[in-house]
């Protein structure tokens, strides 16, 4: 089976493809993407991972450590001391790649998630990278390629919106609004532009509990801020809130019915599609002109995009729907199977994977300032392939001093390499692109020993995606 996963700050979504055609969805259980929420007990160090886990969060909170959006914090030096152990957010995030091969155990009776293809937001930090490859390793899966997540949702949909140029996707999940605007010429996926927020589905499941709970509050005649309300209450209080919200993509009104909130023996609440829109609208409005922004930053205008992918949960939000129908009127929008489509994208690549391409060149400048191209743009990123180069010294100087650039005038860094200064003194250069898509270049003088070899890495290297020819055929299980 092949596999391609979404590890989202809030959900993570697993597909596997069988015989490379058979699609499978492994679900919380629910029929929704898995939570990346980690919950660990302070006294035994038991780990609670799951959908039971994410609805209990805000009780669990009196007793245990609850981690939510590890993704956030891989490569930050944050550390917990619980139950005597430390734990790094790479060990964390592992515990998200273990409760979804067991997932897949539960499912197939094997256990199947060995390898995968991971989809990451455009522009995720190489420091990241690697430590998300960590964490995968850890929980004994490994990273057989990164995928930016656009591209992945791209290829999902590849069929329906693979024959237009520019394309704007919008993925607004339950941590984050990641918004990036791509240009797709036969295959070869660009990234153009990229931006984002931290307000999503969670901060808005978050607005409607402390809407209804100062309705609640009010008619009894007390005074509590939510804040203030037991956990356990919290976390009815937001359960039942991110249902509602989910109700109300259809429904004109969502009832909220409880028992036991805090003090209140009994809840019977209803909001009201016009409420809820009222209360959701400046959200709203700011995902919306954040991906204004973005397309402006891509040098277009929103009349100028092909179509518009929306992906991510939040974008069922019907307050959004509706103000996008009215804003980005004509344009043509594909919302289907929205928490699905990166995970889908990155499971088909898995099974008939594109390749990396080379979107900038990085060579070194020359004496006469002419630039000696290591790696040339449009070429495809041979992984861990070594390219070398041998340079003269020109100068009696006792370092050569190596100068990267992109050959566009951008200076990337530079490496001083220890030499003896003798007249044609050879300088040996070699460059590498790891798995993270880092480059590592080593040089060294050959008059010396290996201990002067000097290291320099890149780790913003441009990529572009050349999406494959054959596109697979599957059908979906759900
Ligand atoms: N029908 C719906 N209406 C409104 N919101 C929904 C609906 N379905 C799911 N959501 C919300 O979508 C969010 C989860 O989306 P998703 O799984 O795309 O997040 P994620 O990828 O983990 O997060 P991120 O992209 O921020 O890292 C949750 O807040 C959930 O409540
Ligand atoms: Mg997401």
């Amino acid at each position: 089976m092949d596999f391609g996963i979404d590890f989202g700050t809030t959900n993570s979504a697993c597909v596997g493809i069988e015989d490379g055609s058979r699609e499978i969805r492994f679900t919380d259980g629910y029929g929704n993407p898995f939570p990346s929420l980690v919950i660990i007990d302070r006294a035994t160090g038991r780990v609670y991972c799951g959908r039971e886990a994410w609805r209990r969060r805000e009780e669990l909170r009196e007793s245990c450590e609850v981690i939510t959006s590890v993704k956030t914090l891989l490569d930050s030096g944050t550390i917990w001391n619980i139950a005597g152990r430390i734990w790094t957010p790479e060990m964390v995030a592992a515990q998200v790649f273990l409760a979804l091969k067991d997932r897949v155990r539960k499912r197939t009776g094997e256990d199947l998630l060995k390898e995968a293809l991971v989809a990451i937001p455009v522009g995720f930090p190489a420091g990241k990278r690697v430590a998300l490859r960590e964490a995968a390793r850890l929980a004994g899966i490994e990273i057989k390629s990164f995928i930016s997540e656009p591209t992945a949702a791209l290829f999902c949909h590849y069929k329906e919106v693979g024959h237009y140029t520019r394309i704007g996707v919008f993925d607004w999940g339950g941590g984050t609004l990641d918004v990036s605007v791509i240009e797709n010429r036969n295959g070869r996926v660009k990234e153009l532009a990229t931006a984002g927020l931290n307000v999503a589905g969670d901060y808005i499941d978050r607005l409607m509990a402390e809407w209804l709970h100062g309705r609640i509050i009010k008619k009894m005649g007390l005074q509590v801020s939510f804040n203030e309300m037991p956990p356990e209450a919290r976390d009815k209080m937001l359960a039942y809130c991110e249902q509602a919200k989910r109700d109300l993509t259809w429904d004109e009104r969502a009832e909220i019915q409880f028992v036991n909130y805090g003090e209140i023996e009994y809840v019977h609440e209803s909001i009201n599609f016009d409420d809820f829109s009222g209360l959701i609208t400046p959200v709203v409005d700011q995902a919306v002109h954040c991906f204004e922004n973005c397309v402006r930053q891509a040098g277009m205008s929103i009349t100028q995009l092909d179509c518009i992918l929306m992906v991510g949960g939040s974008v069922n939000l019907r307050p959004l729907s509706e103000r996008i129908a009215k804003s980005w009127n004509g344009k043509e929008v594909y919302p289907s199977d929205s928490d699905w489509s990166v995970a889908r994208g990155a499971a088909r690549l898995s099974v008939c994977p594109g390749k990396h391409l080379l979107a900038q060149t990085v060579g070194i400048i020359m004496s006469d300032g002419s630039l000696y191209p290591l790696l040339k743009e449009g070429q495809p990123v041979a992984l861990e392939e070594c390219i070398s180069a041998t340079f003269a010294l020109v100068e009696d100087e006792p370092a050569a001093n190596l100068v990267f650039s992109d050959g566009e005038e951008r200076i990337l860094g530079y490496l001083n390499v220890p030499a003896f200064g003798f007249f044609r003194e050879k300088i040996e250069v070699s460059a590498q692109i790891d798995r993270d898509l880092i480059l590592r270049v080593k040089a060294r003088s050959l008059n010396r020993t290996a201990r002067t070899t000097r290291e320099w890495h890149y780790n913003a290297l441009r990529v572009d995606y050349q999406l494959p020819v054959t596109r697979i055929e599957v059908t979906d299980d759900e």
